[in-house]
């Protein structure tokens, strides 16, 4: 095999399936590549399809390669069926069969479902342009829109949607918002603001039927009328097709540093992928486009040069704007001490966490002049104090640029 010049098959077409077809071709790749999509569309960044998107309906801004993939074969509307490890083929939906020396998986996630409600035309799940294009038609004002799950997802449609004169209500069932991805007192702040936007926030519900006149009953027997419900309770891995295939996988396709499977000659990157987490330790999936596009771009730098690429550790983070909230969360969810930088009554803060004296986690509240340097203090290991971070005029971005991996 040769690591320069083999033939390289990428199954899915979002931003981790582009971004190692891109990285192949930058880090010198010259054999042959193909990007297979299941979806009609090019491929398509997914962020905005929660927020501007649905405000502005502006698809060309969504296309993740303006420009032409450089000399790799791009099918879309062409979905994978079966991969064959041993005889090194994929097969497709069309019954065609195509050879490769190394195969990548870039599947992604797709939403969870209720099946309850699954049946019902007034019920849609939000992970692609299709669904994105059919709740946009709803979002008039007027309008009532109920999201199930009161993760980023939900919240920024939410959000959106008030933006948009629709009614939004939201049904979590847990006591608290954005229990996954952001610290308690974030979740807090969370509620407040979407309650003052006029958002309707059931917490500790849950959805038990809609019915064809659009009446949502929840379980506490409150009933409310939704032109649309959205299904936002979180993903799993589009992991199938590498189970069929014999490779490891644990809700995720299973990866060391470098992108690489049980599998010889078998990678993957992005959402579909479990790994070891920088900071916890964890074999854990890490749903983020930072993610996505991090761990391509390593994964294809390691499949040219095994030996001398790096392997992929980047400090985990994300974004999510919900309305006129940026919030930008890195690290870890929970440490063992917490610190506030700023005062969130102004609308605007930073909660700052460690775990055994070592910084491990930020969320950052519109205040996105300190998220980057407090990022990259996560990420060298940073053991400076809470006073010496939160102290007023503390200029983040000095002590980041001198402070060297521990
Ligand atoms: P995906 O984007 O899921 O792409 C995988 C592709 O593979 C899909 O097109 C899928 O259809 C295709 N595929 C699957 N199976 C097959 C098959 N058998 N054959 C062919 N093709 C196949 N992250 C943030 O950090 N901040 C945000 O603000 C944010 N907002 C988001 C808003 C929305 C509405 C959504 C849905 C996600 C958001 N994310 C956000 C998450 C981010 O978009 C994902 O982490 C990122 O898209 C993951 O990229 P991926 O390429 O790994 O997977
Ligand atoms: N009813 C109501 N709420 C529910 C239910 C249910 N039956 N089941 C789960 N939930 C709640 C969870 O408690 C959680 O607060 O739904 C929320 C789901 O949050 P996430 O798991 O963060 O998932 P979601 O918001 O759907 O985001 C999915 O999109 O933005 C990306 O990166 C993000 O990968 C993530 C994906």
């Amino acid at each position: 095999m040769n690591t320069r010049t083999d033939r390289v098959v990428i199954v899915g077409a979002g931003l981790a399936g582009v971004g190692v077809a891109r990285g192949l071709r930058q880090s010198g790749h010259t054999g042959p590549i193909t990007l297979l999509g299941d979806e009609a569309h090019p491929p398509y960044d997914r962020p905005p399809l929660s927020k501007q998107y649905l405000l502005d309906g502006d698809e060309a801004a969504l296309r993740l390669s303006p420009e032409p993939l450089p000399d790799v074969a791009l099918l879309t509307g062409c979905a994978v069926t079966s991969v064959d490890v041993a005889g090194r083929t994929v097969r497709r939906q069309d019954g065609s069969v195509l050879d490769w020396d190394r195969l990548v998986f870039a599947t992604g996630t797709r939403p969870r479902q209720l099946e309850t409600l699954a049946a019902s035309h007034r019920v849609t799940p939000l992970r692609t342009l299709d669904d994105a294009r059919r709740i946009r038609q709803h979002l008039r004002p007027g309008a009532r829109l109920l999201v199930i799950g009161g993760g980023p997802i939900g919240l920024e449609l939410a959000a959106t949607a008030q933006q948009l004169g629709t009614h939004a209500t939201v049904v979590e069932a847990a006591e608290r918002l954005m229990g996954r991805s952001a610290p308690a007192l974030i979740a807090k702040h969370l509620l407040r603001h979407h309650r003052a936007q006029g958002v309707n926030v059931h917490l500790g519900r849950s959805v038990v039927s809609v019915d064809d006149g659009g009446l949502v009953t929840l379980d506490d027997g409150h009933t409310e009328h939704a032109d649309l419900v959205v299904v936002g309770i979180g993903v799993v891995a589009n992991d199938t097709l590498a189970i069929a295939a014999g490779i490891a996988t644990e809700d995720g396709i299973l990866v060391d540093g470098h992108g690489r499977t049980n599998a010889p000659g078998v990678y993957a990157a992005g959402d579909v992928t479990r790994h070891r987490h920088p900071l916890s330790g964890r074999i854990e999936r890490i749903e983020t486009w930072a993610n996505a596009q991090g761990q391509a771009a390593a994964v294809a730098a390691a499949m040219v040069d095994p030996d001398g690429a790096p392997p992929y550790g980047d400090t985990p983070w994300y974004w999510s704007d919900q309305g006129s909230l940026r919030l930008q969360c890195a690290g870890l969810v929970q440490g063992d001490t917490q610190a506030l930088r700023g005062d969130p009554d102004s609308g605007s803060f930073v909660l700052l966490q460690w775990q055994a004296d070592r910084l491990c986690g930020v969320a950052a509240v519109n205040a996105v002049r300190d998220f980057n340097p407090l990022r990259r203090l996560i990420a060298v290991g940073c053991t400076l104090t809470p006073e010496q971070l939160t102290a007023p005029g503390v200029n983040l971005k000095q002590i980041a640029q001198s402070t060297h991996p521990a």
